[in-house]
């Protein structure tokens, strides 16, 4: 089963913003671990990040298309983005909604709401990179 890892904003600066929060683990780091992590659990894992919005659309849309597991992680775009919830809404195979902190835990009150929960099959919070490992399992299971 092929399953998709999508980031969105900021996070391709994965291991040098905010390590305090997000931790040391690089974005290219986080790749090669997800794609081990598949491999062990039968998974064809590809991750992917960027920074704009519409991108993100295209991989949500075409995922909705082949009907394909998605780990999304949209960082800001969780908070707002009605384009993201109207994307999440079209997908058939199981969603995880992820992030590396907890945002409802954050002082930001932005950070309380997210667009994607409504979809996603299983929530991840506050688990750092291990999280996308958790995820992974989850999606082997479904
Ligand atoms: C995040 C949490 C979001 O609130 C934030 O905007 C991010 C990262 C996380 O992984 O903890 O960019 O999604």
């Amino acid at each position: 089963m092929k399953v998709l890892v999508l980031n969105g904003p900021n996070l391709g600066r994965l291991g040098r913003r905010q390590p305090e929060i997000y931790g040391t683990t690089t974005m290219a780091d986080l790749s090669r671990l997800c794609e081990e992590w598949g491999a062990g659990l039968g998974l064809e894992v590809e991750v992917r990040q960027t920074n704009h919005e519409g991108l993100m659309l295209d991989w949500l849309n075409q995922a909705a298309d082949d009907a394909t597991p998605v780990v999304l992680n949209a960082a800001a775009w969780t908070h707002y983005s009605y384009a993201l919830f109207d994307a999440c809404a079209q997908l058939t195979a199981p969603l995880v909604e992820l992030h590396i902190s907890d945002p409802k835990s954050r002082p930001e009150e932005f950070r309380h709401h997210s667009v994607v929960t409504a979809y996603a099959a299983k929530e991840i919070v506050g688990q750092g990179i291990d999280g996308y490992r958790q995820a992974l399992e989850f999606l082997s299971t479904q």
